[in-house]
């Protein structure tokens, strides 16, 4: 063998050796799909059973399994934080502004948990449990697929102030939202892609109330909402109760993961303020609503996109963290 063939080989070994052996920029491992082949090449079947008998019976929960993986991601990373209950010196996440009386699944992750720990104990970590049900449930409801680089691991804690401020809350400003995005290494593509998640679930009257009545403190409603369906809304969400009240964010295929979420928000009639101002108060953002409006195809393979980069917000590798055994609590030693 001459002297360049063999650097030919090595270079194109090289070339082959999976990017799973390497470091990522923060000293951890990249995350790949294939990373439960041989140690539990069951568990995506179960998340998928699960989360579909779960969704069978009440469509919902394929927006609040979504959901959760975000409230993840956002605190910590995509760690399972959002998972564990109080105890001992845990403040849960649970309790923050956004996810109480508002966040769902944690029964179906349980469900999943627990079918998973049968059949290949203290493998899968609560993380990836998540995300893949992420996944799962955007299919459910219509959506694109993606493959789900895999390899996180659960949290020894969660941050109930974390939860409280970097998660954008509905009355934010176009700014602030951008700027929790960024700090997430998300950019404003990944902001209104991610946000077409509106397409599907539902919104309480205390997310958008102070719409209908008092936007910017001076008794007037928001004026880029429809006037006809601000009418609408006001018939079941009063000045004051009815709190928990529900509505749905996409009025038009509300169980539907599609683009009618960007169109809706071209009519003047996204639910939740931080929707309609991805039209109102950028430029950039609002051609992406018009694309996104126009095409389907184009809305569905960026949101795919994006929910891989907000799945590689800082997870736990290697030996960093833990496999929980159970998702509510963190292991004892
Ligand atoms: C851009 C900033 C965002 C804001 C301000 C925001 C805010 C909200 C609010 C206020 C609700 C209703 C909660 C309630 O009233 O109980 C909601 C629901 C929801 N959000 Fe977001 N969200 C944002 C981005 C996202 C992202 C990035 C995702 C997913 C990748 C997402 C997925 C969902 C889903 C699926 C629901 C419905 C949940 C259900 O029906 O259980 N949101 N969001």
């Amino acid at each position: 063998m001459t002297l360049s063939m063999s650097f030919l080989m090595f270079f194109s070994i090289l070339a082959f050796v999976p990017l799973c052996f390497s470091h990522n920029a923060n000293g951890g491992y990249y995350l790949y799909p294939q990373f439960y082949e041989h140690s539990c090449p069951g568990a995506q079947e179960i998340v998928k059973s699960v989360v579909a008998k779960a969704v069978a019976k009440d469509a919902r929960m394929a927006a609040s399994l979504l959901r959760l993986h975000f409230h993840d991601c956002f605190v910590k990373g995509c760690d399972a934080s959002v998972l564990l209950d109080s105890s001992g010196t845990i403040i849960s996440e649970k309790r923050s502004n956004p996810n109480r009386d508002s966040l769902r699944g944690f029964e179906v992750i349980d469900e999943i948990k627990s079918a998973i720990e049968k059949e290949c104990p203290h493998t899968v970590s609560c993380a990836d449990i998540a995300a893949i049900a992420a996944r799962d449930s955007t299919v459910l409801a219509g959506g694109p697929s993606w493959e789900v680089p895999l390899g996180r691991r659960d949290s020894r804690g969660a941050s109930l102030s974390g939860s409280n401020n970097n998660i954008p809350a509905p009355n934010n400003t176009f700014q602030t939202i951008l700027t929790k995005f960024k700090l997430q290494g998300l950019n404003i593509v990944d902001l209104v892609a991610l946000s077409g998640s509106h397409t599907i679930g539902n919104a309480r009257c205390t997310s958008f109330r102070q719409r209908l009545y008092n936007q910017s403190g001076n008794g007037q409603p928001d004026y880029s909402l429809d006037q006809s369906y601000a009418t609408q809304l006001r018939t079941r969400c009063p000045r004051s109760g009815g709190d928990q009240n529900l509505f749905v964010l996409d009025f038009v295929t509300p169980t539907k993961f599609d683009n009618f979420y960007y169109k809706n928000i071209l009519a003047s009639k996204g639910l939740l303020s931080s929707d309609q101002v991805l039209l109102t108060k950028s430029e950039a953002s609002m051609e992406l609503v018009k694309k996104y409006a126009m095409n389907n195809e184009l809305f569905l393979e960026q949101f795919a996109k994006s929910m891989v980069k907000m799945g590689n917000i800082s997870p736990l590798t290697g030996s960093r963290g833990e496999i929980r055994n159970r998702c509510r609590t963190i292991n004892k030693y």
